[in-house]
């Protein structure tokens, strides 16, 4: 059995973790292969929400093997905290059950601290991060000092480097930016509680996976962020620092490309984005107000690790088109499509005016993104509540309408449409 690849297709929280659950069911392992804990990700199994960052939403099947990838930036404190609150909900966190691949890179304080004096620096031009330490601990990693998580192995090593590592920051820290110095000693002993409790889950993640696809198991990759916060496919800079698509998911695990098999590209049926950065579709007032909700709802559009209001917008079929050329996406997973209901006329993006000409093409330009103008085409909406609807020929006409209409302009299925939050509100094909 293959590797399947769930992946965001639009600017992130597109219900990648609540696919990823339903997908679980029939997979021996899910795997993280990029980003840390920027990602929220919500699994809602009847009353019980969970809200996973850095774990793999699989963590809740007792059948599935989880594995925290290479491609990984992992803040050690924030995976205690996950594992201690998912244990205490009966959740088995073993190293049975869990494991962090040696060459993920770790999170640090000085990370976190760098993330924040950046963001302050940009002033008007923030990037809108989730400050949550990405951003420097990739650009350690590629500029060859980042600390391994494997490190956490070797007390001794982990404790020089952990030194240098403060201390260089430091200097970047008080003389660049004005910041505090971070106490050298207290982060050295901190992480050294931290890999005492974490070594025994270490592994060489590519190994490991190569084992499980030659003993015919199946890989689900639950993907984190979205096409669009791509380091080099996304609205550069207005990005993370990973890549959050399909090679990013082959480097990020170290598994070649001839193993995958399905690419579930997730999407909303509209479009959502938190943080700064262009957005073509976006909309304000009344119709903004309903597709974001009041935050009553545990699904309104307030982000799940930093509780921002998201921007909300139409769908945007040129985002779509860009997502399945970079993923090769096979199918489509489109969430979320219960929200529009009762909208009487729903707009759907087909492409971009550009100085009068048609792009159909998504420009990652961000000058010229800014001179597009979307296009827009009309399909008409239902009233009825489509939550309990449960088959596709049970749904109103014009919502499967609203659905062919995507899967024709795309040339890939929807393979799971689903209808609310819960495991049960699903019409799979
Ligand atoms: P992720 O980061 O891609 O996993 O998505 P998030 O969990 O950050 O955000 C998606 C939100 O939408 C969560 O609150 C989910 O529980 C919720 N959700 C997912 N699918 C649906 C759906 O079909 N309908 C509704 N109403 N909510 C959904
Ligand atoms: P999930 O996995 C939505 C956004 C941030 C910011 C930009 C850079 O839940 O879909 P970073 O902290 O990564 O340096 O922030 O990326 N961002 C996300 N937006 N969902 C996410 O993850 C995100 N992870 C990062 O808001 O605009
Ligand atoms: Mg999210």
């Amino acid at each position: 059995m293959p590797l399947n690849i769930v992946i965001g297709a639009q600017w992130g929280d597109e219900g990648k973790g609540r696919i990823t659950d339903l997908l679980a069911a029939q997979a021996d392992m899910v795997v993280r292969y990029s980003g840390g804990d920027n990602a929220g990700h919500t699994v809602t199994i009847g009353d019980e929400v969970f809200k996973l960052h850095l774990i793999p939403s699989g963590i809740i099947h007792d059948t599935a093997n989880c594995l925290i990838g290479n491609g990984v930036v992992v803040n050690p404190k924030v995976m205690l905290h996950e594992m201690d609150a998912l244990a205490k909900r009966g959740i088995d966190v073993s190293p049975a059950c869990l494991k962090l691949s040696e060459n993920a890179h770790l999170i640090t304080p000085a990370h976190i601290a760098l993330d924040k004096a950046r963001e302050m620096q940009r002033g008007e031009g923030a990037i809108g991060t989730t400050l949550r330490g990405i951003g420097p601990a990739y650009t350690d990693k590629a500029s060859r000092q980042g600390i391994r998580a494997g490190l956490m192995a070797n007390p001794e090593e982990l404790a020089d480097a952990i030194h240098t590592h403060v201390a260089t920051h430091n200097e970047v820290l008080t003389k660049i930016y004005g910041a505090d110095a971070l106490d050298t000693d207290a982060v050295a002993a901190e992480y050294a509680a931290y890999a005492q409790r974490l070594a025994p889950y270490l592994v060489d993640g590519s190994i490991l996976l190569d084992e499980a696809l030659r003993d015919g198991r199946s890989i689900l990759a639950e993907g984190a962020q979205g096409t669009l916060l791509d380091i080099d496919h996304g609205t550069y800079p207005f990005v993370t620092s990973s890549s959050p698509t399909a090679g990013g998911a082959l480097t990020g695990l170290g598994v070649g490309p001839k193993q995958v098999g399905q690419i579930i590209g997730v999407a909303k049926a509209f479009t959502t984005r938190v943080g700064s950065g262009p957005f073509p579709t976006e909309l304000s007032g009344s119709i903004a107000a309903r597709l974001r909700g009041t935050g009553e709802n545990p699904w309104d559009e307030y982000g799940t690790t930093t509780g921002r209001p998201r921007r909300v917008g139409w769908l945007d079929l040129v985002i779509l088109r860009h997502a399945q050329r970079i993923n090769s996406l096979t199918d489509l997973a489109l969430t979320k499509l219960d929200i529009l209901s009762g909208i009487p006329e729903l707009q759907v993006c087909v492409a971009y005016e550009l100085d009068g000409r048609r792009l159909t093409h998504f420009p990652t330009d961000l000058n010229t993104l800014a001179r597009c103008r979307p296009i827009y085409q009309t399909l008409p909406g239902w009233h009825e509540d489509i939550m309990p609807i449960r088959t596709f020929s049970g749904l109103p006409a014009n919502a499967q309408n609203y659905v062919n209409f995507i899967t024709d302009q795309l040339g890939i299925p929807a393979s799971i449409i689903s209808v609310g939050p819960a495991r049960e509100q699903t019409i799979s094909f």
